[in-house]
């Protein structure tokens, strides 16, 4: 941690997590806490929650959580010393300059001030466009059909004629040169001096999640070579991790984005109404730019190119989205290179048809595989299937599997049961097959089991800083190392100990974790709902049931791993054991 623990729980304290989170989420009071729409991820009706009381938030839709630091992390992508930082400012909390702060607050600074500088000059290039330079440029996107209003949401601009007039601009605001480069805008060398590093083109800022801009593309406005210059990487521009448009689809409402290859694509659909298109930019989409997008939806329809190139960028892209959870279908464009141009000639309703028409990822992938192969001879349609076949034995989960074999049976007109066994057959081959399916089924089984001994400890522990009554019953029985998984023990050891000291304070908890996972998973253990349980009796049942449970899981896993020449440990353990066959005296009564 970067600073003292007491200073971070101050500034905490200063700043309300229901006052902070209105800056940003519309939020209405319904019983003890506040709800809104939830700013990670789509959604039509509010599960996102704001305890004051807690001083936590949680969205029961999606799982992100937290506390007020927790939150600008998530929101703002700052790292958890630039969130203390903010709320710092936020609070009139002096900061210490203490030797560890320093590097992070650098950090933290030049971030900033990029950030600065890349909207200083965003602002500059749309003034640009509109000035009197600015008109050959105008022109030009006025004739790929943009509307003003289009140009004017996504800050398009223009860089013009003259080499180093931005430098001079942001000179002039008293930016250091190799602020400067580090910006990605400004290339000095030894001969030239400094100089702008777009020239004579179109402008497209390209903005994170948050509306920050992080980098730009340019476009030669003709054929001139390369077409598109690109900002480099910078600490805040990261390729892999961003999307373009990224910043309004994520507002659009919709429960898939639309993943095309381009900016004109982009803004393209935005203006025609589909406005949760997002681009990867030319480069391959990645597991960053998949787990980015899980973030707001579980689906996605590729739109790209109809060329080869873009063909292949689709195959690569179907399997990394499912890695990530994602289902994804493919959009056909042909007979137009790409969406820009196929809504320039079909206009938007074609291209909703085309949604509608959409692939599913894998067919689309088997309706490409038919091109290598002559389908209409036996020999031709035996090689085809046996390629399927390897494919289809790859799904893990055997109930998407057979809904796959049967699809594909009925799409190539063969036997469903005959492809089955060629399924089968290919994966024995592969060393695939587990002996008859079952130990598949027992390892599920162990891990659904597990699940729920976790989701009892979580249970637990929502109980526990929900009413410190019931702490007091459930820490007689139950201590520290019942808690088995590793998060939960550490939790549980500063809850315990905040206990101790008649003051219990779960969300200064997530002060002692800086990863924004660990926050996630941590504000999820502070907000496990048991099945709505209507009267006392029937809570105090299900608590006293978990609270059993719980118990009777620790000793089980304590037993598994005791060390056999351990005589007393085990003596311990078989009292533990006994003190469970009598439930009365521990039961806890919930008021
Ligand atoms: N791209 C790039 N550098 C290039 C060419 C392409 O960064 N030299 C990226 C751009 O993000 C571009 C995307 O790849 O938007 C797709 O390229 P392409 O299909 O060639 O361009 P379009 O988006 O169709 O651009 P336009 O319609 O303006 O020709
Ligand atoms: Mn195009």
């Amino acid at each position: 941690m970067y600073y003292p623990e007491e200073l971070v729980e101050e500034i905490r304290l200063k700043n309300d997590i229901v006052d902070v989170i209105s800056g940003y989420v519309k939020l209405q009071k319904k019983g003890s806490s506040y709800f809104g729409l939830c700013p990670f991820h789509n959604e039509k009706s509010p599960s996102f929650s704001v305890s004051r009381q807690k001083q936590m938030y949680y969205c029961f839709g999606c799982g992100a959580g937290g506390n007020v630091f927790t939150f600008l992390m998530e929101y703002e992508n700052y790292s958890f010393a630039e969130a203390v930082k903010v709320l710092a400012d936020r609070a009139g909390v002096e900061l210490p300059e203490g030797d560890y702060s320093k590097e992070a607050k650098e950090r933290a600074d030049l971030k900033m001030t990029l950030l600065e500088i890349n909207k200083l000059a965003a602002k500059y290039f749309y003034a640009q466009l509109k000035s009197e330079h600015g008109k050959a440029a105008y022109t030009y996107l006025k004739n790929r059909e943009l509307s003003d209003e289009t140009i004017t949401g996504f800050g398009l601009g223009y860089s013009n004629k003259y080499s180093n007039d931005l430098y001079r601009y942001l000179k002039a605001k008293g930016y250091k040169d190799d602020i400067l480069v580090k910006a990605g805008l400004i290339t000095i060398d030894e001969k030239h001096g400094a100089y702008d590093k777009f020239w004579n083109r179109v402008m497209f800022p390209i903005m994170d999640a948050n509306n920050r801009v992080i980098g730009f593309g340019g476009r030669v406005m003709g054929d001139g070579k390369p077409k598109y210059l690109n900002s480099p990487e910078t600490p805040v521009f990261d390729k892999s991790r961003n999307l373009y448009g990224l910043h309004r689809a994520r507002r659009s409402r919709k429960p898939y984005f639309l993943i095309c290859e381009g900016y004109m694509d982009v803004i393209a659909l935005h203006q025609a109404g589909f406005t949760n298109a997002v681009a990867s930019l030319g480069t391959a989409l990645t597991s960053g730019h998949a787990s980015l997008i899980k973030r707001y939806v579980d689906e996605v329809y590729l739109t790209y190119d109809s060329d080869d190139a873009g063909t292949r960028a689709a195959l690569r892209a179907v399997p990394i989205l499912k890695e990530a959870g994602i289902t994804a279908r493919v959009i056909r464009m042909d007979p137009y290179k790409d969406p820009d141009e196929f809504i320039k000639n079909l206009g938007a309703e074609a291209f909703a048809e085309r949604i509608g028409k959409a692939r599913n990822g894998f067919m689309f992938g088997l309706e490409m595989l038919e091109r290598d192969y002559d389908l209409s001879t036996p020999e031709g349609k035996t090689a085809f299937l046996r390629e399927a076949a390897k494919r289809l034995s790859e799904f893990e989960d055997e109930i998407e599997r057979s809904n796959y074999i049967e699809a594909v049976a009925k799409a190539y007109r063969v036997d469903k049961d005959e492809l089955r066994k060629l399924v089968v057959k290919t994966a024995i081959q592969k060393g695939l097959a587990k002996p008859a399916g079952r130990p598949i089924t027992t390892v599920q089984k162990e891990k659904t089991k597990e699940d729920g001994h976790l989701k009892s400890q979580r249970i637990l522990l929502t109980w526990m800083i929900e009413d410190a009554y019931i702490f007091g019953q459930i820490q007689k029985i139950i201590d520290v190392n019942d808690f088995t998984e590793p998060l939960y023990r550490t939790v549980a050891e500063l809850l315990y100990g905040q206990y101790e000291k008649d003051a219990l304070n779960p969300a200064q908890i997530l002060n002692h974790f800086t990863d924004e996972e660990e926050h996630r998973r941590v504000a999820e253990l502070f907000h496990t709902k048991i099945k709505e349980l209507s009267t006392a009796k029937e809570q105090e049942k299900a608590l006293n049931e978990t609270v059993l449970r719980v118990k009777k899981h620790s000793i089980d896993e304590q037993t598994r791993n005791l060390d056999p020449a351990d005589i007393a440990g085990l003596q311990k353990l078989m009292a533990d054991r006994r003190a469970l066959q009598n439930p009365d005296k521990l039961h806890i009564s919930i008021n």
